[in-house]
């Protein structure tokens, strides 16, 4: 929550100093733990591990071996590969075991190395194994570094759905080291600024033109906010989800050809349209949206083959919709989850949408 630049930690053997990095605290009492940002962040891991007193690791990690931070402490090194088919309830079993082997105990640590989809599945190993070990999460790609590492939820996946398993367990601490970003291609760029974008709408104001570690601290700070105040996703945590009961449907029917940042900027501009149709907020403020994700360079019109009625469906199954067809929408009093909004309302909406041709590419 609290966001403040500091030194980062002790200077490690052989590793260049870190410049100034962002530190923001994610106060859970006795759960509570801090996310370093900045370039050099992950060379604060070693003392990290020596605060925990732990004195072996397991390192699960989905990037070349030299990205790798050190640990300071006797190290098994495990391969990982980021992507939706690899985060399975199988990849949790067969990390699990490789713990065991490893003799892994309550007392040591597990680090994860890479994107979002690699630290779901490792935290989940990690809340798991032993009934929960600890874990320190290292997200290389901008949108795990500003959602998915933050928060404590982990989850693989079901032939049946996305995130059908998983388990509340935080890290002791999250390394956003903004030199692993420098590699990263340009689709990985836009997927992360699709949730930077949103970021406006629920309460970070206005992020544009601030340097890169200063928008990944400002969005992590207000994450941390709402994870603090809303754990468990009983209430405001639903504040995350702006731009994503349309961003989920355009995913699903674009079979993920769409990445989830970019269906999250195409929502959050929808998401303005809708709370303007239903009078929530001015034309001034819908615009706001879209100059928002436009200067982002995500896109913000819907695929040209969408069908307006099968997007329905699909957002008529989003988890948040316990009422009705459900939304994160602005409004007089800040964004809030609005239900039961008509079917026939949103269908307009979504045809008054200009259609776009994505490059996937
Ligand atoms: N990514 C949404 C959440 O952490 O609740």
């Amino acid at each position: 929550m609290h966001a403040s630049a500091q030194q980062a930690g002790p200077p490690v053997a052989g590793a260049p100093e870190p410049a100034a990095l962002h530190v923001v605290d994610v106060p859970l009492g006795e759960r509570s733990y801090s996310v370093h940002i900045g370039a050099g962040a992950r060379s604060v891991l070693p003392g990290i591990i020596a605060a925990l007193g732990a004195r072996r690791a397991v390192l699960v990690s989905a990037r070349p071996d030299d990205w790798n931070p050190e640990t300071g402490v006797e190290t098994l090194v495990l391969p990982a590969r980021d992507g939706e088919p690899d985060k399975t309830l199988a990849a949790v079993g067969g990390l699990c075991s490789r713990f065991a082997r490893f003799g892994l105990t309550r007392d040591d640590v597990v680090v994860s190395v890479g994107g979002g989809t690699t630290t779901d599945t490792v935290g989940l190993a990690a809340s798991l194994f032993h009934r929960g070990v600890p874990v320190i999460h290292v997200p290389t790609t901008l949108l795990a570094q500003v959602d998915a590492s933050i928060g404590g939820k982990t989850a693989v996946n079901l032939p049946e759905g996305k995130n059908l398993v998983g388990a509340y367990w935080q890290p002791k601490a999250v390394l956003c080291d903004t030199d692993y970003l420098g590699t990263l291609p340009r689709r990985e760029w836009t997927n992360g600024y699709g949730e930077i974008a949103r970021c406006m709408f629920i309460g970070t104001g206005d992020l544009r033109g601030l340097p890169v570690s200063e928008q990944i601290a400002a969005s992590v700070a207000r994450k941390a906010e709402i994870v603090v105040a809303d754990e468990r996703d009983a209430g405001l945590r639903h504040l995350l989800n702006y731009g994503h009961t349309l961003g989920h449907a355009l995913e699903r029917a674009t079979d993920y050809a769409l990445r989830h940042g970019e269906g999250v900027a195409i929502g959050t501009v929808f998401a303005g349209r809708l709370a303007g149709a239903l009078g929530r907020i001015d034309d001034e403020r819908v615009a706001e949206h879209l100059e928002v994700v436009e200067h982002y360079g995500l896109p913000t019109g819907l695929p040209e083959s969408l069908d307006i009625a099968e997007a329905i469906t699909l957002m008529r199954r989003d988890k948040k919709a316990t009422r009705g067809l459900s939304f994160v929408l602005d409004g007089p009093a800040g964004a809030e989850l609005v239900g039961d909004v008509e079917e026939s309302l949103v269908a307009t909406t979504l045809a008054g949408m200009p259609r776009q041709s994505h490059d996937l590419a």
